[in-house]
């Protein structure tokens, strides 16, 4: 039986294949895993910065910034120009972040808001090309609707983590399951998404928004 969303040797065959971009970038990711911080692998970093560059996004949201990982991957696929803005409630994290961003020579293109991202939203005007949701799992039904709101039509909502380690599938009543449950179902409804799962690490939903 796999142990994660996919047999253990295919995940770490895709791990073996992964970009891993530049010195800066692996340091970034060392320090992820030396840490222990909750990161996105290289193979889905470099999975959002091929979303991201493939639709030519200018303009960027990301919930759950943590130390700049997936934050440099999403920067790295802007124009001259182009933007990410990023919310961290933690504001240690944010400053974290705020120094890989600049190591990692994105930190121009990178605005951090510090605050939960629920009540930042309120705040944040659309429209993005591209939104990438990873904060806290029990947040994510109420932060759904706010992001398809700021998503473009012919933008894109990725969201981490909407297999939890397969406990969707499963009888798993944790809080966070149920959230991520709601969290896809709703998704899945919404007439104005069309949206898929890709059970890449710990299942990453990719939802394009198809009208207003
Ligand atoms: C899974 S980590 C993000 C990892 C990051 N996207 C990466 O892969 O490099 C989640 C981060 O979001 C922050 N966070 C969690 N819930 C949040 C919320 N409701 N609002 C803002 N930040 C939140 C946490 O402090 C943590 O740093």
């Amino acid at each position: 039986m796999p142990r994660g969303i996919v047999y253990e040797e295919i995940d770490t065959y895709i791990d073996g294949l992964a970009n891993r971009g530049d010195a800066a970038l692996r340091a970034v990711e060392k320090q992820g895993m030396d840490e222990g911080w909750p990161i996105v692998a290289a193979a889905e970093g470099s999975f959002l910065h091929i979303l991201a560059r493939s639709i030519r996004a200018e303009r960027i949201l990301e919930l759950g910034t943590a130390i700049g990982y997936s934050g440099t991957w999403l920067a790295r696929a802007l124009p001259n120009g182009g933007q990410l803005v990023t919310v961290e409630h933690n504001p240690e994290t944010a400053t974290i972040a705020r120094k890989n961003l600049e190591k990692t020579g994105v930190g121009s293109k990178v605005k951090i808001l510090v605050g939960n991202a629920g009540e930042i939203l309120k705040d944040v005007k659309g429209p993005f090309d591209f939104i990438f949701n990873d904060i806290d799992k029990a947040g994510y039904p109420a932060v759904l609707d706010p992001c398809i709101e700021r998503v473009r039509v012919g933008g894109l909502l990725v969201t981490d983590n909407v297999l939890w380690k397969g406990k969707v599938a499963q009888k798993d009543r944790s809080k966070e399951t149920q959230a991520i449950r709601t969290y896809n179902e709703r998704l899945a409804k919404d007439p104005r998404m069309i949206a898929s799962i890709v059970p890449l690490r710990d299942g990453v939903s990719v939802a394009l928004k198809v009208r207003a």
